[in-house]
């Protein structure tokens, strides 16, 4: 299972999504590759953003190795699915599918909403990420049974 985490900047929310489920899935010995990348193209090969890296810290798991890069055409193929945070982040990439088959990977990481950013909003780091948290864990439920 190849899944691939998107946001605008990937520096905030994507990179905790990765980080998370990549984390749940090393505890659970699952054979998943996770990745995130973002719409935007501003802060390419930097690495999370700093309040990211401390809540993510702050609930154990280290996002530090990572790197940001853009989304490309070329991940429609590489991955399973593309879960993305945001209705902007949705319509970013399905603007880029080339067939249904790409179209079909895509679709909101939460079940019900949006991610909200919390780039402007240093009080929202936490609730985003247990947000992200929640929804990580019934992600390999749910993808581990195959739907
Ligand atoms: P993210 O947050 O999409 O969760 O990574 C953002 C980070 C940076 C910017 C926008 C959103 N930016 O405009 O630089």
């Amino acid at each position: 299972m190849k899944i691939l985490m998107v946001c605008l900047g990937n520096i905030c929310r994507s990179p905790l999504a990765h980080g998370v489920l990549e984390h749940l899935v090393k505890e659970k010995n699952l054979n998943w590759e996770i990745d995130s990348a973002g719409t935007g193209n501003w802060h390419i090969g930097e690495k999370p953003d700093g309040r990211s890296i401390a809540v993510a810290q702050k609930y154990g798991v280290d996002i530090t190795n990572q790197s940001c890069r853009q989304f490309d055409i070329t991940d429609f193929e590489k991955y399973d699915h593309i879960l993305v945070m945001d209705q902007n982040n949705l319509s970013d990439v399905l603007s880029m599918a080339s067939s249904y088959a790409d179209f079909r990977k895509v679709r909101l990481f939460l079940k019900n909403g949006i991610v909200p950013d919390p780039y402007h909003d240093d009080s929202q780091f936490e609730p985003v990420y247990i947000m992200i948290e929640e929804r990580c864990l019934e992600i390999i439920e749910e993808f581990g049974s195959n739907r």
